[in-house]
Formats: C-alpha cells, sequence, structure tokens
C-alpha cells in the first residue's frame, strides 16, 4: 500500500468539540520537490477538501510536509462556522508571519470558508495573506500561485453550481490508512437561519454516483476498511438523468457503497430530520456493513425556537424520526446529535425543553454549542442576539451534563456483549493496546495480542467511560 500518511496530528486540543480541531499535512518522501504544508480547520468536509488541494499541488510538482518551517507554500483551508473558529485562523496568521519573515519565496494562502465569507477583506486585513481561495475554485491555485510567484496577491471566490471535483483522487493526508472520507456532495440549500454555510458553500450539487463506488473500491483495494460519505445533508443526495428524474437517491447511493465489498464499512454524515426516509433505515437494516449510527442533529427541543431557526421539523417530527429509527433498527442504533444553546429569544423554558428531549432520546453522544451569531446569515438580519454570554454558557453546561450522563449509560448498556470492531491503530496512551471502532462508533481499546491495523476484532465489552469502552479479544473470526 502506498504510504504517504501515518497518524493524524491533533494542534489543538481545548476544544474537543470535534469540529474545531486542525489537521497538518503529512510529510511525503520526495526529494526535490517543492514543500507544501497545509492546516485545516473546521469539519470533514475540509479535511476531505484539503486532499483534493494536496492532489490538484501534487501535479504541479509539490509534496506536502508538516514542518511548516521547510514549507514553500503555507495552506490555511479555514472555518466560518463559529466566530470562534475564525478568531482560531487569525491567530495563527500572526503566528505564520513571523515564520515568513526574512523568507520571501515563501506564500500563505487562505482557503475555504472564511476565504469565501471574507473574500479581498481577508487580503486587506490580513497583510501576511497572498492568495485567498473559496472552496470551489481549488482548480484554479496553479493558476493563482503562478500569479503569487509572480508578486501579485491572488483571489478566486467563485461559487460554482457544478463542481464537485469528482475526478479528482485525492491525495490522503493525516488517515490511519484503514478509514477514509468520501464527498458524495458540496454546498447546501437549506436555509438554517443561523448558520454560515449556504454563504461560504454555496448550492447543493450531488457527485456523480459511479466516482463515488469507484472511490470507495480503490480505498479498499488499497487496504482502507471503512469509508464515511460526506455531505451537509447526505439524505438530500440526487443524481438525475438527461430527462431531469431522479436516476440515485441516497438510499441507492448507500446501497451501491455497501456492495463494494462485505468486509468495507461504511458511514455517512450528516443527517437531516427533515429529509432522512425509511428507505435509508431499511438499507442500513439489510446491509451488515452499513454501520448502526445516524448523526441527526436536533438544534434545539423546542418547536418555537426551530421554528426561528429554519429548520422545517419541529420537536413532534423529530422525535418521531427517533421512534422510526429504534422501530426499524432497534434499540442498539446508536444516535448522536448537535444542539445550540442560547439561540436569539430562547427561554428557559425553551431550553428546559431541549433538556427534556434529550431526556426522551438518551443520545449517545453528542456535539453542543452556543449560539455565535454570524454575520450576513438571516438570523442576523432578523433577530436580535439577545442572550447573554453567561446564560449561554449556563445553559450549554447544562446540556453538556446531561450528555454525560446520557453517554454513559448508552456505554454501560454494551457491558458484556461482544462487539466487532475495526481496528484503527495502537491506543493514545500504550503501544500494548489498540484502538478500535465498533460498528455503532464507539471507540474500544483492548490488549494487543496479534491483532492488526485494519482487522476486524469480536471485542468483550468490560469496562467503560463517557467516552470509551474497553474489553478483550474473544474470537477472531465469525462462525
Ligand atoms: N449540515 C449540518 C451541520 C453543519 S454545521 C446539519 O444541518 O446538521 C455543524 C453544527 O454547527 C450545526 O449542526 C450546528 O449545531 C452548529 N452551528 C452552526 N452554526 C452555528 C452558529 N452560528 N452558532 C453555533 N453553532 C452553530
Ligand atoms: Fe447549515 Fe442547515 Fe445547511 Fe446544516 S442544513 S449546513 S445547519 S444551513
Ligand atoms: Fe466550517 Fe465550512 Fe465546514 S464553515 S463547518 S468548514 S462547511
Amino acid at each position: 500500500m502506498e504510504k504517504l500518511t501515518g497518524e493524524l496530528k491533533i494542534l489543538s486540543e481545548e476544544e474537543k468539540e470535534g469540529l474545531d480541531l486542525a489537521r497538518i499535512s503529512e510529510d511525503e518522501k520526495a526529494e526535490g520537490k517543492r514543500k507544501l504544508y497545509i492546516e485545516s480547520y473546521g469539519c470533514q468536509m475540509n479535511f476531505s477538501d484539503s486532499e483534493i488541494v494536496a492532489s490538484i499541488l501534487r501535479k504541479e510538482g509539490f509534496a506536502t510536509t508538516s514542518n511548516k518551517d521547510e514549507a514553500e507554500l503555507i495552506l490555511l483551508n479555514t472555518c466560518s462556522i463559529r466566530d470562534n473558529a475564525e478568531q482560531k485562523v487569525r491567530n495563527r496568521l500572526q503566528i505564520l508571519n513571523s515564520t515568513k519573515k526574512g523568507k520571501p519565496n515563501v506564500k500563505i494562502g487562505v482557503l475555504g470558508c472564511m476565504a469565501e465569507r471574507l473574500k479581498t477583506k481577508l487580503l486587506e486585513e490580513e497583510k501576511m495573506v497572498d492568495m485567498v481561495v473559496g472552496p470551489d475554485s481549488y482548480r484554479d491555485l496553479p493558476n493563482l500561485i503562478s500569479d503569487v510567484e509572480d508578486g501579485q496577491k491572488a483571489v478566486n471566490v467563485f461559487l460554482s453550481r457544478e463542481e464537485t471535483y469528482a475526478d479528482i483522487t485525492p491525495v490522503r493526508l493525516g488517515t490511519n490508512g484503514v478509514t477514509a472520507f468520501i464527498s458524495i456532495m458540496r454546498g447546501c440549500d437549506n436555509m438554517c437561519s443561523f448558520c454560515v454555510v449556504p454563504y461560504t458553500r454555496g448550492r447543493e450539487r450531488s457527485r456523480e454516483p459511479k466516482t463515488i463506488v469507484q472511490e470507495a473500491q480503490n480505498l479498499f483495494d488499497k487496504g482502507y476498511r471503512e469509508v464515511t460519505l460526506l455531505g451537509q445533508n447526505v439524505d438530500s443526495f440526487k443524481w438525475k438523468n438527461e430527462n431531469g428524474e431522479i436516476e440515485t437517491n441516497f438510499a441507492q447511493l448507500l446501497e451501491m457503497v455497501a456492495q463494494v465489498h462485505p468486509d468495507l464499512r461504511v458511514r455517512f454524515s450528516t443527517s437531516h430530520p427533515k429529509d432522512i426516509t425509511d428507505d435509508v433505515l431499511y438499507t442500513i437494516k439489510k446491509y451488515e456493513n452499513i454501520c448502526n449510527y445516524i448523526h441527526l442533529p436536533a438544534q434545539s427541543g423546542s418547536s418555537r425556537i426551530l421554528e426561528l431557526m429554519n429548520r422545517t421539523y419541529d420537536r413532534e417530527w423529530y422525535i418521531q424520526k427517533i421512534d422510526r429509527i429504534r422501530e426499524i433498527l432497534g434499540e442498539d442504533c446508536a444516535i448522536s446529535h448537535d444542539l445550540i444553546t442560547g439561540f436569539c429569544t430562547e427561554t428557559e423554558e425553551d431550553h428546559e425543553e431541549t433538556l427534556s428531549l434529550m431526556d426522551y432520546v438518551q443520545f449517545d453522544y453528542g456535539y453542543m454549542f452556543y449560539y455565535s451569531e454570524r454575520p450576513g446569515t438571516p438570523a442576523a438580519k432578523k433577530l436580535e442576539d439577545d442572550i447573554d454570554l453567561e446564560t449561554k454558557k449556563r445553559r450549554l453546561a447544562e446540556i453538556i451534563e446531561k450528555q454525560r450522563g446520557h453517554s454513559m449509560i448508552r456505554n454501560e448498556r454494551l457491558l458484556g456483549t461482544v462487539q466487532k470492531a475495526l481496528v484503527e491503530g495502537f491506543s493514545k496512551r500504550s503501544e500494548d493496546f489498540l484502538q478500535g471502532r465498533i460498528d455503532d462508533n464507539k471507540v474500544v481499546i483492548f490488549p494487543k495480542e496479534n491483532f492488526k491495523k485494519g482487522e476486524y476484532v469480536y471485542v468483550k465489552i468490560e469496562e467503560c467511560t463517557t467516552a470509551t469502552l474497553k474489553g478483550t479479544a474473544v474470537i477472531t473470526e465469525m462462525a
């Protein structure tokens, strides 16, 4: 197997919310090539895009490095989802400015959602930046880089209705060689009032299914054993034929990817409660290798707040979806959430409704945030950001606390059971232990014995914390 990457490095541990970690490009062994350093912030879509960028630039003679001090080209792939995500990038740019001092050939580019949101303003505000490139303009990078090398500043923030980078084979960055992401669509056509993504990522468009299946097949052939299909709203995936009729929907795509190989696990993210269908749930049930795990962001438990958020479903609809998941897939299917506290006008009663929704569902885990007003969004234009920071944070602490309890309950359910885990590598603490992931996406740690990365191992679950399971391997082959 081609060895381009090793373990991913985590730059900032301060927010363990899954969205604000930075990923750094890996050392690619390539003598004499120009060095490219990429740091990626935000969601999995961004991490996946950085792999496309690395692929485009490899053809231009660049090799990736994990050391910014030896790089000729430094790229930050940025996120705008909350104010603190942008502040992190601004702080990082200050540090990079000193890296650049005295090295006139070192160029800095800002890619991704912040580039798209701020456009040329970013060049005015951050003088060390040479290049601003939006998420649909990565094919133009070679031209933009050559402009920069000619001493100009370069900007391309054109948003496309068609671009899916379907033909570009990503250079895998920071993967363990076992699990990989595949982007199946780009953009978002929902208009959740708090959210900047429709402005930074443009209109929703789906990628041609056969290119997705091919990518999954190639990954399997290289030894990967798990793919996660990515989109802001995967349930609205649709590939149309020439007559404009829907040829492939998400349930069908899932089935096509599941058929690549029974040993290739399939995951997907993110599902929108308004769009997830019974067909999708039945497809998950039909294939053993489609994982029993659904990330179903709720955002709030109050129908009044959901309406102001323009989520287009209410509390009852959300509960009905949860009931359907449990009816079709059973209690074992893990469900996670995203929740926002302190959205405009949120009262204590609204907050109580969020807490009671959590009690109803007992989510396996979740990503929780306090509301951060984003300039230009419908909420910023029409609603007042009227909940004080202290209240937002207090409510956030309350939902986090509740989630801890539920995560513990959900993990304890698994004590004494045997779960099929896919080995992802060594445990973070010790090389005597391996880290694997079970079907429902939970991490399990167990003694290494003779097992290897990429193998499936049956593990008996013996202990747990709110975040991790611990156990011992029992059998390795299915009867
Ligand atoms: N497409 C996904 C979400 C992508 S953004 C979906 O619709 O579920 C990831 C999460 O960030 C969101 O689910 C939301 O909980 C959070 N988020 C988005 N905008 C935010 C804002 N302005 N303030 C706080 N959290 C926000
Ligand atoms: Fe944002 Fe809503 Fe689209 Fe998710 S579905 S990316 S929250 S607008
Ligand atoms: Fe952030 Fe853009 Fe993803 S705003 S969460 S990087 S789509």
